[in-house]
């Protein structure tokens, strides 16, 4: 079995990021993300943007979700899910790529607006010729 095949389905997915976008911390900008993430050991693990009245110190959804399952020693990630309160497709931040790639350069991302379209692409195509743990061996 995959770990692809281990994972719950894309839409699946997008419902527990949808859910965890309730929790979104975001006075600022009042743009609301939510992220879920599903890891080989079969797990999944959601985040949200927390703001900060600094604003630089913000941190992504999606890096919410990603240092959640690092810290608690879920390393490979197989696919990620996003979504925003724009219910546009909402792409992942550059930064955000670099971090879903030091865990998991296979990977996929999932994307869904509010009318039920839903893109998937793999992380490759969205970071193409990265750096990576790999580049420093
Ligand atoms: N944001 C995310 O959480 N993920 C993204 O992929 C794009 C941007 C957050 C950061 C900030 O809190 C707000 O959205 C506006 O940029």
């Amino acid at each position: 079995m995959t770990p692809e095949q281990m994972d719950i389905p894309d839409e699946e997915l997008l419902k527990i990021a949808r859910d965890a976008m309730e929790k979104a911390y975001a006075p600022y900008s009042r743009f609301y993300v939510g992220a879920a993430i599903a890891t080989d050991t079969g797990h999944i693990f959601t985040g949200t943007n927390v703001e900060n009245a600094s604003y630089g110190l913000t941190v992504c959804a999606e890096r919410v979700a990603v240092f959640k399952a690092v810290s608690e020693g879920h390393n490979r990630i197989v696919r990620a899910a996003i979504v925003s309160s724009s219910g546009e497709i909402t792409y992942p931040c550059g930064a955000c790529r670099q971090v879903f790639n030091e865990f998991s350069a296979d990977m996929s991302v999932v994307m869904g607006d509010k009318n039920g379209k839903v893109e998937k692409t793999p992380l490759a195509e969205l970071l193409p010729n990265s750096f990576g743990p790999e580049s420093l061996t």
